[in-house]
């Protein structure tokens, strides 16, 4: 057999203008990835109420995403309002059926809390929250290992804006913004008027110190079952 004869190569195509390459064809910018070093999340508890379609006006009109932590009862009563948190991309978490202290409850009456609550919100929009928050912030080791069994992180808070206490816009917004940094879990009620009176404030100002607020599932997109988030200082 015959050695195969050297094919002859072309000729190698005279370099381009780099100029003109790059006009040709401009090399697409990077697209940095998004580490969210400079979220915050802000969240509410307690609702949904009539307040609470309000708020949901205010969010969308700047462009927010958030976290709403939904008392069972509430959902059942109002689904519509937590479809519409899921159509608008917040996520939804689990605040318990009636809101008790879970550590003064049965073991069996904290799995009833959070299952009850579960199905409603399934019931609503057909997905299983990742998170619970504990009403009053209080829990134990058992509201730990039955968030974790349902396969829940816990979200806790680092910026605490007492809005329920002082029912005041502006000291509602000043506490939440002075207190915020990166990663911060700001704690809000949505069922009172002055609180979403304070939620433009709170946006731009949050904003103003170079913060994005964002949902819980944007901040911490891998939150582990039964790990506590955000310990209260
Ligand atoms: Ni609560």
């Amino acid at each position: 057999m015959q050695p195969a004869q050297p094919v002859e190569q072309p000729a190698p195509a005279p370099p381009a203008d780099p100029a003109a390459d790059r006009e040709a064809a401009p090399e697409p910018t990077p697209t940095p990835p998004d580490t969210c070093d400079n979220c915050v999340a802000l969240t509410f508890d307690d609702g949904p109420n009539e307040q609470t379609a309000r708020l949901l006006g205010i969010l969308a009109e700047n462009n927010v995403k958030a976290t709403f932590f939904v008392v069972g009862a509430l959902v059942d009563t109002n689904p519509n309002l937590v479809r519409q948190m899921r159509d608008a991309g917040h996520t939804v978490g689990n605040h318990t059926y009636s809101h008790p202290k879970l550590p003064m409850v049965s073991s069996a009456g904290i799995a009833y809390q959070l299952d009850t609550t579960n199905r409603a919100i399934e019931r609503a929009i057909g997905e299983t929250p990742r998170w619970m928050r504990p009403p009053y912030g209080e829990y134990d080791a058992r509201v730990v290992e039955t968030s974790k069994q349902r396969g829940m992180a816990i979200a806790m808070w680092d910026d605490d804006t007492l809005d329920w206490k002082h029912r005041n816009p502006e000291e509602t917004c000043r506490r939440a913004v002075d207190q915020a940094h990166p990663g911060a879990i700001i704690l809000m009620h949505d069922i009172h008027a002055p609180t979403v009176d304070a939620v433009p404030c709170v946006i731009d100002g949050l904003r103003a110190k170079g913060l994005r607020p964002v949902s819980l599932d944007k901040m911490i997109p891998d939150a582990e079952p039964g790990r506590v988030y955000a310990q209260r200082p």
